[in-house]
């Protein structure tokens, strides 16, 4: 029997991949989940991939009840990794309370319950959005949090305070890790992105408009101060981030912490251009993209890209996948849940 690590959104995209990491390095998975946003499915996809089926409990993190109940049914629990939460930046700005309600009361659920049960080891799921607009470019940890643009990017900001004040006020080890941009798909094309409706992001907006699902992508704006135009953001392969979760839980099981409570940014250290992805997209698939330039998005940034030397040096962790392998990925999870071959 390996060590027992909670993983909360465990059906999830990033969730999953890491389930995935997490067994493939020896852990016992029990995935808590209320499915609002993935499928049950997800757990037959990810024992494919490595012969061990985790436990899944079908539980709602913002009921104390159901929180406390998978700490009191496995009593063998030795960290937590929180990915559980509403992630549509455009649906928080019309429904701030849902996100608020839900994504907070989840994590003080969660935090109460790993004090009343004695489980102190916990990485949450934060993003670059705590950046904003950053003063400075590449954005070290260091760099100021700025004003959150969404209530989505607020819960996070939010949560990254709750997690530091109870960190430094009870024996709670915690690890916040920044995600930048995350894209790609399992390479055993088994698990991948399944967006809700029409998705928000760049590509699965990208591989769903390939496929015939979109019309045409809209490119927002390129009239951006960056050498093509059009925005610049660090796209980080879903593998290679899952992964450092992995090494974040172990850090704090075998106490390799330099603070109780650390901050990490998960990125590659490049940026890369809408029209770089697209581009990079049609070279690997050899499909040409129906796209067309319009206005900016309210609230997106010009540009923004990781430092990830203090992960690289303190986490001895380093993205490995290329752009390449992102688009080549991301398009064969499109095809196989395009010919039925997941579900
Ligand atoms: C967004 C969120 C961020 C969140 C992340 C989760 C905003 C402002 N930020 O990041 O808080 O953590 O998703 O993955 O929403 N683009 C197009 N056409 C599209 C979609 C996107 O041109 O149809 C462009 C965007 O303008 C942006 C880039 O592609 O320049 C990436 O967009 P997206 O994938 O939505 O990610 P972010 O906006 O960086």
């Amino acid at each position: 029997m390996g060590t027992k690590i909670l993983v909360t959104g465990g059906t999830g995209y990033a969730g999953s991949h890491t389930v995935v990491e997490l067994q493939n390095s020896g852990f016992d998975v029990v995935i808590a989940d209320n499915l609002c946003n993935s499928k049950k499915e997800i757990i037959t996809q990810i024992e494919k991939i490595t012969g061990i089926k985790p436990e899944f409990e079908h539980v709602d993190l913002k009921s104390p009840e159901e929180t406390f109940g998978i700490f009191k049914k496995h009593n063998d629990i030795s960290g937590v990794i929180h990915f559980a939460a509403y992630k549509a930046v455009g649906e928080s700005t019309q429904y701030p309370l849902k996100y608020y309600h839900n994504n907070l009361y989840s994590l003080i659920n969660l935090l109460e319950a790993m004090k009343e049960y004695s489980v102190n080891n916990f990485v949450f799921s934060s993003s670059c959005t705590v950046y904003g607009n950053p003063d400075s470019l590449p954005v070290t940890e260091k760099a100021p949090v700025k004003p959150a643009l969404s209530p989505y990017g607020n819960t996070k900001q939010i949560s990254e305070e709750i997690i530091s004040d109870t960190v430094y006020t009870s024996q709670l080890k915690g690890i916040s890790l920044r995600y930048f941009n995350p894209v790609g798909a399992h390479s055993s094309g088994l698990i991948g992105e399944l967006p809700l409706g029409v998705p928000d992001n760049l590509v699965p907006f990208i591989t769903q408009t390939a496929i015939g699902k979109r019309d045409k992508l809209k490119v927002f704006g390129n009239d951006y101060p960056t050498p093509d135009g059009t925005c610049i953001r660090d796209y980080i392969h879903v593998e290679d981030l899952a992964k450092a979760h992995v090494v974040a839980i172990n850090r704090l099981i075998k106490e390799k912490q330099k603070d109780e409570y650390e901050v990490f940014n998960l990125g590659t250290g490049k940026g890369y251009s809408v029209l770089e992805v697209v581009k990079t997209f049609e070279e690997v698939t050899g499909v040409k993209l129906n796209y067309e330039i319009t206005n900016r998005r309210p609230g997106d940034v010009p540009e923004v890209w990781a430092e990830t030397k203090l992960a690289n040096k303190e986490l001895g962790w380093k993205a490995e996948k290329s752009l390449t392998d992102m688009m080549k990925t991301a398009w064969i999870w499109e095809k196989n849940l395009a010919e039925n071959k997941i579900f």
